[in-house]
């Protein structure tokens, strides 16, 4: 937090809190001075030279003078490797068990007196040093890691280490988690440390709310995927590689990883992205599906402050006949910002506001803090310190509560890295649904503790249970919010087994994606925050996380109507679509922005109701093969260089290509196409790609572009389902997938399976196994003398 969000929060949260954050601050600073152990006292290793080797389950161990390197490749394709002994499991990252090792992989001598382990879609070669390549089956190098070097202090605890690769010149780095600067990351240095970065943030800030060691790399040789299982507190320094560099050489992309302790493993999943995906949600968990109300429109404020305020809002959007799914409460309906409760004066029948609100087809949110308020009489504060033996708050190493100031003031925090801490916390939601809430939005789970410098978040040796290992706050601080949608998610499950938990979180990890989706955050209102906010959701969905959007019209300040209605189009496109600001922030309803810009917001709202189905169907899909709704322009096509510098448009699915305007003053842009054959949804226009074109952006729509021989579900003008169909190109077929919504339950959704050809000159469209017959009605599109 720097000096300008000082003021801002002190004006937030009043005086008497600032001074207490400057307290706090000092307090963290005196509590983190003893740790880590001072630089010096520390010895140097690597692996050394290599000594034996070792078959086992799908690879096993080749030993090196000083450590050793576990190789172990899965059923599924993806290769694990670690040092030391390392293995997969404990892991906050896997749902579970680790996948099973492949039988038919095997460690055997090389040519050059390492070792390799072949596999269907990789090859690990290990060099006499202890370097590890990961290669394809054609031989191609993806990544090459270097032997590692780790630093013990000399009196014992935690090592670091530094692990470098390099990947091919041409290759391309994504992911990291949630990153503004992307995303495409260019080189520089990424902390991997979920951090508030205090009142709002633009795309040169980093790192934030939700990182993780998962690398997305994407070059000529395939695509993979790299995931370092370890949480705690590090760095990732990259580096673009060059072509021809020096004396007409390559000079390849290097990675270095740095972390402050912790094992040394990592997961490689290699493919096409599709596969990478595939691969990487099947280790760590398949996303969880939200109930299909969390695919239409939402909105939130802080600041609602009151039921008549909510009725007013949701009255707004009903006399305008504006589409509303979602209405958001955040931390002013608490009864003095404490967690679990309601402020019964501006509050006083929540549960009957739910119900009519409910009746309207418009369901409530509540927002979740884990601060607790430190205070006698305070119930959840009362209940917590009865979780077993010592209470479910975090303490330091002394066994003192660590506290830290949020909204309600002196708080204590939830260790969610116990288990029992975790069944206590999910029971609490029993109070939220007796409320008439439907569903719960996460924040300020990095953990924030507000503090006038430095690092805003719990001192380093907090003390946390680490699922019974016991450790502190650097191992713990990362898996603090995905710990924290765990026991949410299963305390709804719980509660509520009949329906889809819905929750989304601020801060997470590997993982979260089981328990829920997230948002952008506070994202500083301006067309860079527009940017760094699709930037956020392209990244997250390559990290395995598909559900997530920003603060449609920016957290902070006021938006122009432009800007506004810009980033209201492009919100209409992203799985998680909702308007929120800052008490202090404008208006973000659509009608405050004057005739014009509701217009357009109303026609943007209508086209997210039409696609619903697509949506559903994403969310189905996002389930079953781990594919993000929205996905970077390369993603069928990585081999296309140019569209992987590509970062202003996105795929919806496989059918839609959206190009939101992001500069002021713009009412046309380029759009990139990836190969075949591409339509203007709005003029029927059809171009051909690869290559780029010029298409029309008036402020009453964004362009989106329909890929040829597309069949797309939406919802037709009597509310059923509908088939969308583009014309394939002469010679060409297409297709699309349709999942129905199968209500907010755990029924198995079906996948059906359509295909589309010209045949004299019509479009005929079949449903595969069904004898070709389609159940919907068809429109077709996009053929000539048609728009
Ligand atoms: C944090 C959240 C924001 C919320 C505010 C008040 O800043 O990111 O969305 O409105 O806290 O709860």
């Amino acid at each position: 937090m720097d000096g300008r969000d000082l003021v801002r929060s002190v004006k937030m949260v009043g005086s008497v809190q600032g001074l207490r954050m400057v307290r706090a601050a000092w307090r963290r600073q005196r509590a983190d001075a003893r740790i880590p152990a001072p630089r010096g006292a520390e010895r140097a290793r690597v692996p050394g030279l290599l000594v034996s080797a070792e078959p086992g389950p799908g690879g096993g161990v080749v030993k090196f003078a000083r450590s050793e390197l576990l190789i172990r490749v899965s059923v599924g394709g993806a290769v694990f490797w670690s040092w030391d002994g390392a293995e997969p499991l404990p892991s906050y990252a896997l749902p579970g068990a680790a996948p099973e090792p492949d039988p038919r992989a095997v460690l055997e001598p090389d040519k050059n007196g390492g070792w390799q382990v072949v596999s269907e879609r990789l090859t690990v070669v290990v060099s006499r040093h202890g370097a590890v390549e990961l290669r394809t089956p054609g031989g191609v190098v993806l990544r090459r890691e270097l032997p590692p070097r780790w630093w013990e202090p000399v009196g014992g605890g935690a090592a670091r280490w530094v692990q470098r690769s390099e990947v091919p010149a041409d290759a391309r780095f994504f992911g990291l988690g949630g990153r503004a600067g992307g995303p495409r990351l260019r080189g520089g240095t990424y902390r991997l440390w979920n951090t508030d970065p205090g009142g709002r943030f633009g795309p040169g800030d980093d790192p934030l709310y939700l990182t993780m060691p998962v690398q997305v790399v994407v070059s000529d040789a395939g695509t993979h995927l790299a995931f370092h299982d370890n949480t705690w507190a590090g760095r990732v320094t990259l580096r673009e590689g060059e072509e021809g560099a020096g004396s007409g050489h390559d000079r390849p992309g290097t990675c270095e990883v740095r972390m402050e302790g912790g094992p040394l493993r990592c997961w490689v999943v290699a493919g096409t992205p599709a596969r990478v995906l595939q691969g990487w949600t099947a280790l760590s968990g398949a996303p969880a599906l939200p109930p299909s109300w969390a695919l239409g429109p939402q909105h939130a404020r802080w600041g609602f402050g009151s039921e008549a305020e909510v009725r007013r809002i949701v009255a707004g959007y009903r006399e305008r006949g504006l589409p509303l799914s979602v209405l958001h409460l955040d931390i002013d309906h608490f009864d003095a910002h404490r967690v679990f409760t309601v402020d019964r004066e501006r509050f006083p029948d929540l549960p009957g506001l739910a119900k009519e609100l409910r009746e309207d087809g418009v369901r409530l949110v509540s927002i979740v803090d884990p601060a607790v308020k430190a205070s006698a009489g305070n119930a959840v504060f009362d209940s917590g310190r009865e979780v077993g033996d010592a209470g479910a708050f975090v303490r330091d190493p002394r066994g003192r509560p660590v506290l830290g100031e949020v909204w309600p003031g002196e708080c204590v925090y939830p260790d969610f890295t116990d288990p029992l801490v975790r069944e206590w916390w999910g029971a609490l939601y029993e109070e939220r649904l007796s409320q008439g809430f439907s569903g719960v939005w996460h924040d300020m789970n990095e953990p924030v503790a507000f503090s006038a410098f430095g690092d805003p978040s719990l001192p380093r040796s907090a003390r946390h249970a680490l699922e019974g290992r016991g450790g502190d706050h650097r191992e713990a601080h990362n898996v603090y919010g995905l710990a924290m949608a765990r026991a949410g998610y299963e305390g709804l499950l719980r509660l509520r087994p009949q329906e889809r938990p819905f929750l989304f979180s601020r801060s997470g990890w590997a993982g979260m994606q089981r328990y829920g989706g997230t948002w952008s955050g506070d994202v500083a209102t301006g067309w860079p925050g527009m940017r760094a906010s699709l930037a956020l959701v392209l990244g997250l969905g390559l990290c395995g996380v598909p559900y997530s959007g920003p603060d449609v019209g920016g957290f902070d300040g006021f938006p122009s109507p432009e800007l506004y209605l810009r980033w209201f189009q492009l919100g209409a496109y992203l799985p998680l679509f909702r308007t929120h600001a800052a008490i202090d922030a404008g208006r973000r309803e659509p009608w405050e922005f004057g005739p014009e810009v509701l217009a357009h917001a109303r026609a943007a709202l209508e086209e997210r109701e039409r696609l619903r189905p697509y949506f559903v169907t994403l969310a189905q899909l996002a389930r079953l093969t781990g594919a993000p709704y929205v996905r970077p322009m390369w993603w069928g096509a990585s081999a296309d260089r140019a569209l992987r510098e590509c970062e202003d448009a996105f795929l919806l699915g496989d059918s839609l290509l959206v190009a939101p305007v992001m500069e002021h003053g713009a009412d046309r842009r380029a759009v990139r196409l990836p190969r075949g054959r591409w339509y203007d949804t709005a003029t029927g226009a059809a171009y051909e790609g690869p290559g780029q074109v010029l298409v029309d952006a008036p402020l009453s729509r964004i362009p989106v572009l329909a890929r040829a021989g597309a069949v797309i579900p939406v919802r037709g003008g009597d509310g059923g389902l509908e088939l969308e169909v583009w014309a394939p190109a002469a010679g060409r077929s297409g297709g699309g997938l349709v999942v129905r919504d199968a209500g907010d339950g755990w029924a198995r959704a079906e996948v059906e399976r359509y295909t589309s050809r010209v045949a004299d000159g019509r479009v005929v469209v079949e449903r595969e196994g069904e004898e070709g017959r389609v159940a919907y009605p068809v429109r077709v599109r996009g053929l000539p003398g048609q728009r």
